[in-house]
């Protein structure tokens, strides 16, 4: 297939990226390169034969229309992801997630683009304090992030009952792995922890996430994309629930630190207590995460030991600030 993935610089963007070229794809990446886009993430594949790079907006419909020309999968996971961004500064998030994916969306319908997915969130859904979310829950966002990703499902299902275009919604729950931003919990806590700072725990710790390693997010996404029908929904889920004093405990040990660098900060507004997703849709399309997350977040600590040269320069600049503004003060 020729496949047009946007957002193809970022974390899980990039692994898609490798995976679909190292199956036999053709891959066109759109990206605007962000604060979160980095190009390094897909440096060993910039010059392989299948693969294009388009620096651009996907809000842009004459970028869009450009990328979408010829393609035959569609995967759009450009977004904005960062809940606590979000709440800091709320007005980016709409404009790529919801104005965006309505930009893209109408570009491929145009184009005759074969399928479309629109990669979301397991946080579109809320917070369930028992059992697990299944596609046919409503969405009931808490975050400003959730809410504009809301937006992006709820329109590309629109276009699906609309102009019976072909769309798939995939819903992958808190994703980890190697080339993650250092602002999510674990890539966050892993290099303070490796250099000894403070590690930010919001409230009592004991909210739940469901996680799942970036490789088996990947191929759920691409079983969803080659297997899943039109118009539907499918959760991607890891089914490892662990509350983030587990994560953090577990962190501490990996690399050799002691509780000592906790620190108890203020609570994140509108923080959803639980998330956990019922996959069994999924799973009846013969998909199954592979990778063990105690043994891949240990795997995953020693990728960020012994890539610095990755996360040092992020962590400076605009981090700082952002840094700053975030738990400056908490
Ligand atoms: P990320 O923040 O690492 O990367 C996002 C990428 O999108 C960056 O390369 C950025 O430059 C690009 N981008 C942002 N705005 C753009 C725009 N307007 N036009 C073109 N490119 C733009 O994100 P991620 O963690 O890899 O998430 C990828 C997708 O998966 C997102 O849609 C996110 O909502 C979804 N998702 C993420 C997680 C998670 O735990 N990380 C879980 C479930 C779903
Ligand atoms: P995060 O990685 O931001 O993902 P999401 O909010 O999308 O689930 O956060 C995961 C959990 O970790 C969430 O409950 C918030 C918490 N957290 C902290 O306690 N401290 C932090 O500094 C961060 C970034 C997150």
């Amino acid at each position: 297939m020729r496949i047009l993935v946007t957002g193809g610089c970022g974390f899980i963007g990039s692994q898609f990226v490798r995976m679909a070229l190292a199956e036999g794809h053709q891959v066109v990446n759109l990206d605007k390169l962000t604060y979160a886009g980095n190009p390094a993430n897909v440096a060993e594949v910039a010059a392989h034969p299948g693969y294009r790079f388009v620096h651009a907006d996907i809000a842009d419909p004459a970028a869009a229309a450009e990328a979408v020309a010829g393609v035959d999968l569609v995967v759009n996971m450009a977004a904005e992801t960062h809940v606590d961004r979000s709440i800091l500064e709320p007005q980016s998030f709409p404009m790529t997630d919801v104005v965006g994916t309505a930009v893209l969306l109408e570009a491929s319908r145009r184009a005759g683009v074969g399928r479309f997915v629109q990669v979301s969130t397991d946080e579109v859904y809320g917070s369930i304090a028992a059992g697990a979310f299944r596609e046919t829950d409503p969405v009931n966002p808490s975050s400003p992030y959730s809410a504009s990703k809301a937006g992006g499902d709820l329109q590309a299902l629109a276009w699906h009952r609309t102009y019976a275009m072909d769309v798939v919604v995939t819903r992958g729950s808190n994703t980890f792995g190697p080339r993650q931003y250092p602002e999510k919990l674990i890539p966050l806590f892993v290099t303070n922890a490796l250099d000894g700072r403070e590690l930010p725990l919001y409230g009592d710790g004991l909210q739940v996430r469901d996680w799942i390693h970036v490789a088996d997010h990947c191929t759920g996404i691409m079983t969803a994309a080659t297997k899943g029908a039109a118009g539907e929904v499918y959760n991607v889920g890891g089914g490892h629930e662990a509350t983030n004093r587990h994560i953090t405990a577990r962190i501490l040990e990996l690399t050799g630190r002691d509780a000592r660098l906790v620190r108890h900060v203020a609570d994140r507004p509108g923080h959803d207590r639980r998330y956990a997703l019922d996959t069994a849709k999924l799973r009846a399309l013969g998909w199954a995460p592979a990778h063990d997350v105690d043994t891949a977040l240990a795997e995953t600590v020693e990728w960020y030991r012994a890539h610095r040269a990755w996360w040092e320069p992020i962590k400076t600049g605009e981090y700082r600030a952002y840094y700053e503004a975030q738990y400056g003060g908490r």
